[in-house]
């Protein structure tokens, strides 16, 4: 059976489909409950019965025509053999890396660490096999993963320095690469259908570094990705110039953040489009939310369009909002 997003990519569809960024998390009080009692975030990521409890969670309370598999970017440095916790009003602390542990990590460790991941997207791929929603797999894009690595915390609030293009840092990249590719053949092997990269920190980055440290790095993964057949999504959140990233990176889907002006992207960019609505609107009334959502929905005119937000759902969030924000993209679907 075809998906909804297939179908809609290939413009066999002009209903629109939608899941969210961040759709399994903590605006759900039944993701809530389970978090209490598992405080440890890397553990519950490598729950296979809790991640795949979790994955489902949004699908079943709103339909959503995807189901992203509950897990973390930073289980690759984790298995990579750098500590990473998550602390409470923090967020990420990783510990210093190791280059030596780093250098020497064997594919079977690396994959057998992250075992339990996979195992999840088996569970979900099979939940889903009767249906005509994908199973997304993803991973942080090089960039991003560097710079948790080396920065050991989120870079929020110009938290971070920039980083030379030296051996060191070319070192990680290129253990980057090797591992990411791993981790996504992994997914696919175990019916991923979409991997989505997400590249949160790219808009940090002036533009004469995006070459090195996005384009290059980002572009070898989506060349193996679609060497494997799968679809493949790409998240350069703030980053300024869209359309040079997609001529230089050939994504088969771009997402987009929600300072870009939608119209804009409709107009440069000849790929199917993801996202954009700033995920602070489903904080205000449900007459903003049915504006926003037209606004996108319009510009876009059901062709080739997935509807997300332009980053993930924010914890303070009403799952009431998300009820009426899904409710709005169907009904527009039937008009
Ligand atoms: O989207 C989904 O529903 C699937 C699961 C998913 C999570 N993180 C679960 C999560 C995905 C795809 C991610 C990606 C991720 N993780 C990114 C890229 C997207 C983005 O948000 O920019 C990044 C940068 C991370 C790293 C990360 N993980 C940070 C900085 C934090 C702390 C900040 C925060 O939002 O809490 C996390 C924790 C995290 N990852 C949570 C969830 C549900 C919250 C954990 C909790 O319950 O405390």
């Amino acid at each position: 059976m075809n998906t909804l997003i297939q179908d809609c990519i290939n413009n066999k569809s002009s209903e629109t489909p939608i899941w969210l960024m961040r759709q399994a998390g903590r605006y759900l009080p039944e993701f809530r409950s389970i978090r209490k009692k598992n405080q440890d975030f890397i553990k519950l990521c490598l729950n296979t019965k809790l991640s795949s409890e979790i994955t489902i969670q949004p699908i079943e309370r709103f339909g959503f025509d995807a189901a992203i598999i509950f897990s973390d970017i930073l289980l690759v440095p984790y298995a990579l053999g750098q500590q990473v916790n998550f602390k409470k009003n923090f967020g990420p602390d990783l510990r210093k890396i190791d280059l030596k542990i780093l250098n020497n990590v064997k594919k079977e460790d690396f994959l057998h660490k992250l075992d339990p991941v996979y195992k999840t997207v088996k569970e979900i791929k099979k939940k889903l096999s009767n249906s005509n929603k994908d199973t997304i797999g993803f991973v942080g894009a090089p960039w991003t993963l560097l710079l948790y690595m080396l920065n050991r915390k989120s870079p929020k609030g110009g938290n971070f320095r920039v980083f030379p293009k030296d051996k060191y840092v070319n070192n990680i990249l290129m253990k980057l690469d090797e591992f990411l590719k791993i981790h996504i053949e992994a997914q696919i092997e175990s019916g991923a259908s979409i991997i989505q990269i997400f590249d949160s920190w790219a808009g940090l980055l002036p533009e004469k570094d995006l070459e090195y440290f996005v384009y290059k790095p980002i572009k070898s993964l989506i060349d193996f990705i679609r060497k494997k057949k799968t679809i493949s999504i790409c998240f350069p959140r703030n980053i300024n110039n869209y359309k040079k990233f997609v001529d230089n990176v050939k994504p088969d889907i771009i997402s987009i953040d929600y300072n870009v002006d939608p119209s804009i992207i409709r107009d440069t960019i000849d790929i199917p489009v993801q996202g954009g609505l700033d995920p602070k609107i489903l904080l205000q009334n449900k007459e903003i939310v049915r504006n926003e959502v037209t606004k996108y929905l319009k510009t876009f005119d059901k062709k080739r369009y997935i509807f997300n937000l332009g980053h993930g759902v924010l914890p303070e969030t009403n799952p009431d909002m998300v009820r009426h924000l899904v409710d709005e993209v169907r009904s527009f679907n039937g008009q």
